[in-house]
Formats: C-alpha cells, sequence, structure tokens
C-alpha cells in the first residue's frame, strides 16, 4: 500500500473543519486533528469517522498556542501539508474580546508557521474570510479588491495574510493557499454532520433551522432599509460541502507555486434574507415565521464572490445549490435536535 498524503487539519472538530475531514478521508487523504474542542466536539471527530468508514489516523485535544504541544505532533507524525482552521470567529465577540482574537487568530498561525519550518514543513492552506473585505460597495468582490476589514476578527485575518506574504517572501520554497469563504452554510447530506453553534447561534442559517424546529419562535430580519432588491441583507451562501472540496482542491494545486496566493471561495449568487427564508420554507415545507428588525451594527448590504480565479486556476467550480443548503441544513437539525451526544 503506498503511504497516503498525511494532511494536519487544526480546528478539524470544527464545522468547516469537520466536513473538510471527511472530504479528504473520502478522497485517500490521512488527516491527523488538532483541537482545543473550545467552540466544537470530540462528537463531529466520531461522525467524520462513521461518514468516511474509516477514522482520522490521530486525534489530539491541543491549542494551537501550545507551541510544544504543537511540535510534539510534527514529531509524531510524517505531516506533508496543513489546513488551518483553528480561530475565532465571531464578529461581535472580536469587538468585546480583541486580545483573544488576535492572541489566538494571529498568535496561532505563527505558532504554527514556527513548528512548520521547524519540521520542514511547507506547504499550508489558510482559512481566510471573506469578512476582510469589509463595507465593500463593488459586488462581485474579487481577490485584487480593496481590503478593508472593520472589525478585530476581520482584520486577524488580513493580518494573517500579510504576515504569510512576508514570510513567504522571507522562507524559499512555502507554499501557501489563502481561502477567503464568503458564507458557508449547510451540512453533510448523510445528517450526520453540521454546524452546532454553542447557545443562541450568531447566523442566520443554524437560527433558520431551530426557528423551523420550534426551538425558536421567529427569525428577527436584521433591517430591510438596505440598498438591496428587498431592503434586506445580501450574502453569498456556499454550501460547507463546496467550501470542503474547495480545500481539497487547493491541496492539489498548493505545489504548483512557491508564496502566498488569495482566492475567494463563493458561488458568486447573492441571496437577500427574506429570499432564503423563502427558499428555506420551500425546500424544508415548514413556515419561518419572522419580523423585521433594526440593523445589526457591523453587518454589510450585500456581499457577494467573482468565483472567476478559482474556476480558471483550477477548473472548479461549486455544484451545490441553494435548495441543497437549505435541505441539508434542514436534515441536520432534525436528525440532532440537540447537537452532537458529547
Ligand atoms: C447573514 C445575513 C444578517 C442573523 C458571517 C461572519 C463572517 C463569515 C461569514 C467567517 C446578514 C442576516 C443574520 C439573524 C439576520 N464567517 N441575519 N438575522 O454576518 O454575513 O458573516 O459568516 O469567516 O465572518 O460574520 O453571516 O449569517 O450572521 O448573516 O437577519 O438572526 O443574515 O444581517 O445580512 P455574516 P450571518
Amino acid at each position: 500500500m503506498p503511504r497516503r498524503t498525511t494532511v494536519l487539519v487544526t480546528g478539524g472538530a470544527g464545522f468547516i473543519g469537520s466536513h473538510t475531514c471527511v472530504e479528504l478521508l473520502d478522497h485517500g487523504y490521512d488527516v491527523v486533528v488538532v483541537d482545543n474542542y473550545s467552540n466544537s466536539s470530540p462528537g463531529a471527530l466520531e461522525r467524520v469517522a462513521k461518514i468516511a468508514e474509516r477514522p482520522p489516523a490521530a486525534v489530539h485535544e491541543i491549542d494551537v498556542l501550545d507551541r510544544h504541544a504543537l511540535s510534539w505532533v510534527f514529531d509524531q507524525h510524517d505531516i506533508d501539508a496543513v489546513i488551518h482552521f483553528a480561530a475565532k470567529k465571531a464578529v461581535g465577540e472580536s469587538v468585546e474580546l480583541p486580545v483573544e482574537y488576535y492572541d489566538t487568530n494571529v498568535g496561532g498561525t505563527t505558532a504554527l508557521l514556527r513548528a512548520m519550518h521547524d519540521h520542514g514543513v511547507h506547504r499550508l492552506v489558510f482559512s481566510s474570510s471573506c469578512s476582510i473585505y469589509g463595507n465593500a460597495t463593488k459586488v462581485p468582490l474579487a481577490e485584487e479588491d480593496p481590503a478593508g476589514p472593520t472589525n478585530p476578527y476581520a482584520r486577524s485575518k488580513w493580518l494573517c495574510e500579510r504576515l504569510l506574504a512576508d514570510i513567504c517572501r522571507h522562507l524559499d520554497g512555502l507554499c501557501v493557499l489563502a481561502l477567503r469563504y464568503f458564507n458557508p452554510v449547510g451540512a453533510h447530506p448523510s445528517g450526520l454532520l453540521g454546524e452546532v453553534p454553542r447557545g443562541v447561534p450568531n447566523n442566520v442559517m443554524p437560527y433558520l433551522a431551530r426557528v423551523a424546529a420550534g426551538r425558536l419562535p421567529r427569525l428577527s430580519v436584521f433591517g430591510d432599509d438596505y440598498p438591496t432588491s428587498d431592503g434586506t441583507g445580501v450574502r453569498d451562501y456556499i454550501h460547507v460541502m463546496d467550501v470542503a472540496a474547495g480545500h481539497r482542491v487547493a491541496l492539489e494545486h498548493l505545489d504548483e507555486e512557491t508564496g502566498m496566493r488569495v482566492f475567494n471561495l463563493g458561488t458568486g449568487q447573492g441571496t437577500s434574507v427574506l429570499q432564503l427564508v423563502a427558499a428555506f420554507e420551500r425546500a424544508c415545507g415548514v413556515p419561518i415565521p419572522y419580523e423585521i428588525i433594526g440593523r445589526r451594527p457591523g453587518d454589510v448590504a450585500a456581499l457577494i464572490a467573482d468565483p472567476g480565479a478559482v474556476a480558471r486556476a483550477w477548473a472548479w467550480t461549486t455544484t451545490r445549490d441553494l435548495t441543497a443548503m437549505c435541505e441539508d441544513a434542514w436534515r441536520f437539525q432534525e436528525l440532532n435536535p440537540s447537537g452532537y451526544p458529547n
């Protein structure tokens, strides 16, 4: 049996990380997961193993800021490439706790880079975010459009992109792909894996699913006075399994160039909040009561990706539509009303 390519997935128990682990295992990679379970649970990795019919090669409960523990992981496993998801990602929380966000998101990335360098690992896919575009007035957004992060979370991702570019200029042979996700939503079609936010969801899709399940009374729509078709916020929702596939495809193209390259991960389609509500009701056959309230501070009118760069560079596009996103999110909610058992 030829040796499988081994990928270290930091934050591999999280929403996007766990779906990416399934995608990698399904495509013949070996996966080593590190996660501190601060916003995830080991239960997700049990579901990963069930779906993929084989477990990750190893799972280590580690904080990426723990340099000794991280170095130990690289000593234990022959890592070929790294996908770095582990980060704090709540915009509102980042305004309240900026030190934690810069420490974890920026410090965690430099700690990882040091461990990679010390162990001769030079291939990295980095989890970035469309939030670095800030209050963009232009849609759709391409990679060369200017960044304008407006909160500590978004700035932490933008700083990581900058430091990665600097380090790539300093360290020969380092290959980095930074993927700027738009709005990842949905769940694995098996209904075994999905998004399990702690407490009341901040993001609209898991909130919708709980309203549909009767666990929340109604959706509060944050403003209908934006310059959009129906006044509500427009986003580029992308199926989490397409995000996972995008990471696998990125791995396959990592070696093509040294240095840091950035790609947007989105569908290029914009959907308003009210259009999402209607799509969810159609897909799932359940009414979604809602009320229009004021805007949420920090929200922007519209964020839509131009997915052309990935299509040209990798001959790859997303394949799942909004109906699949809603159906898969709803199936996971129905089958897992209280999230994972542990
Ligand atoms: C979507 C739309 C809201 C909740 C988030 C992160 C961002 C990135 C993508 C990581 C907006 C509206 C929401 C609700 C609502 N993640 N909404 N009622 O804010 O676009 O981006 O995911 O990189 O960093 O912030 O996603 O789902 O919170 O909002 O009306 O209860 O739904 O105003 O228009 P967002 P979201």
